[in-house]
């Protein structure tokens, strides 16, 4: 391995799954090691160019973000890909577009998460959060990820986009099991195993989805799916297979990432208790810079990749030179503590202003489209919990799943 400059790079390897699997401080302190070198180092074999320049700067990691034509989010942003076939049968995912199909897409979406419509889901957003906190005191759960963090954005979700109650649980549990496995060392008898089942789940999520939007086209109501089948932007309307594959992007990516991000909320709150308390003495003026410090320190999605359409200079003329056909992995949570723009960045400030970290992504026309829904489910969710159980908290230590994808919490055993 060796920097983009040719210089020796460090004794870390990302591309080892070995890597992922060591305490987080460890991670940290290979990160700010990296940070501190003058160019991207390359992980991989660099005689087949198999493998990726680690993007772990904050301004590295914006100008790959805010460069779209540069660095191109196709053939797909995960690792591995998704095989050829497995798009054209069920559909390719916007985060793995380009424009124009992109641009789009991504408008016709865009229609659901307007200001209006997110009004509207402030209030079921309100409903689950005080059935699920009525729910803890009456049955006292152990898991705070299973009781609560995982159910509030997977309900809210599915009451917006109007799935019936019948096959909540079933998706649920699909959802789980399947991105328990995305970045994750696994024996190769679970690897060979996991895509078929995984992609069976698939299939029948797209299947009853799809079955639902020819219903609501022919019937609109006030839901997602009505929204998204009816919606006519340049001419265009989401076809059955779209619509499911962007279900099941939301279901990974608006399910999963606040699941997590609330898991090592209620974790950083507790092991912080300087900070709770200057929460807890102003919740309503506290929750909004507590929930972005949360995306910061926790970053919940570690990175994503690009793909160079063409030879780049990162940061300008000069500059480390990236080839076309080459991969960056953009390292979120790397820039999330890079040091010349976080002061003390190891630390949990509630109160860290500006705060312009990149946990919903660097900017650019990928941005998180649900970073607004996901800001008031959790500012929702802990006003509920500490307002009505201030003696919440975490106990013990995080379940985590080592993965190079995302800080995904397995569970959290909680009190109040
Ligand atoms: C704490 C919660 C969340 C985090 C940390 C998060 C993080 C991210 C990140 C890092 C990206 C990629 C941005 C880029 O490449 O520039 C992204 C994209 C995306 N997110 Fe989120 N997200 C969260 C919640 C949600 C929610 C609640 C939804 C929807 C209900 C959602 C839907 C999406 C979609 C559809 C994309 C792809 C956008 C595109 O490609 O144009 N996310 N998110």
């Amino acid at each position: 391995m060796e920097t983009s400059t040719g210089l020796a790079a460090p004794a870390a390897d990302l591309s080892d799954p070995r890597f992922w699997q060591l305490p987080a401080p460890a991670r940290a302190a290979a990160f700010a090691e990296l940070r501190r070198l003058p160019a991207p180092v390359f992980f991989g074999d660099p005689a087949t160019g198999r493998g990726f320049h680690a993007l772990v700067r904050h301004a590295d990691v914006v100008e790959a973000s805010r460069t779209p034509a540069v660095f191109l989010s196709g053939p797909g942003v995960t690792t591995p890909e998704p095989p050829r076939w497995v798009r054209l049968v069920f559909g390719d995912s916007m985060v793995n577009l380009d424009d124009p199909r992109h641009a789009q897409l991504r408008r016709i979406v865009s229609r659901a998460f307007t200001p209006r419509l997110l009004g509207q889901v402030e209030e079921d957003i309100r409903r689950v959060a005080t059935r699920l906190v009525d729910d803890v005191e009456r049955r006292r759960p152990e898991d705070f990820v299973t009781s609560v963090a995982a159910e509030l954005p997977f309900q809210v979700i599915c009451t917006m986009m109007g799935i019936p109650e019948h096959p909540r649980r079933m998706i649920l549990d699909q959802v789980n099991h399947a991105s328990e496995n995305i970045g994750v060392a696994r024996p190769l008898r679970r690897r060979i195993r996991m895509p078929g089942r995984g992609l069976l789940a698939l299939a029948r999520m797209q299947g009853m989805v799809a079955s639902i939007g020819r219903e609501r086209r022919r019937r609109p109501t006030e839901d997602l799916i009505s929204a998204l089948v009816t919606a006519d932007v340049d001419g265009r309307r989401l076809t059955g297979r779209e619509l499911g594959a962007f279900f099941s992007l939301l279901l990974v990516a608006g399910v999963e990432t606040t699941r997590n991000a609330l898991a090592h909320g209620l974790h950083l709150l507790t092991a912080n208790p300087e900070q709770r308390a200057l929460l807890l003495a102003d919740l309503d003026g506290g929750l909004g810079g507590a929930v972005d410090e949360i995306i910061r320190h926790a970053t919940p999605i570690i990175h994503f990749r690009r793909t160079l359409a063409v030879d780049h200079e990162l940061g300008g003329p000069g500059g480390p030179l990236l080839r076309a056909g080459e991969k960056v992995a953009l390292f979120f949570g790397s820039a999330n503590r890079d040091e010349t723009v976080f002061p003390d960045p190891d630390a949990f400030d509630i109160t860290r202003t500006p705060n312009p970290h990149l946990g919903f992504g660097g900017g650019g026309p990928h941005y998180c489209i649900g970073a607004h829904l996901a800001r008031q489910e959790m500012k929702v969710l802990f006003r509920e919990l500490f307002a009505r159980l201030p003696e919440v908290r975490s106990v013990g230590e995080p379940d985590i799943v080592p993965s190079n994808f995302d800080h995904r919490v397995r569970s959290l055993r909680f009190t109040f």
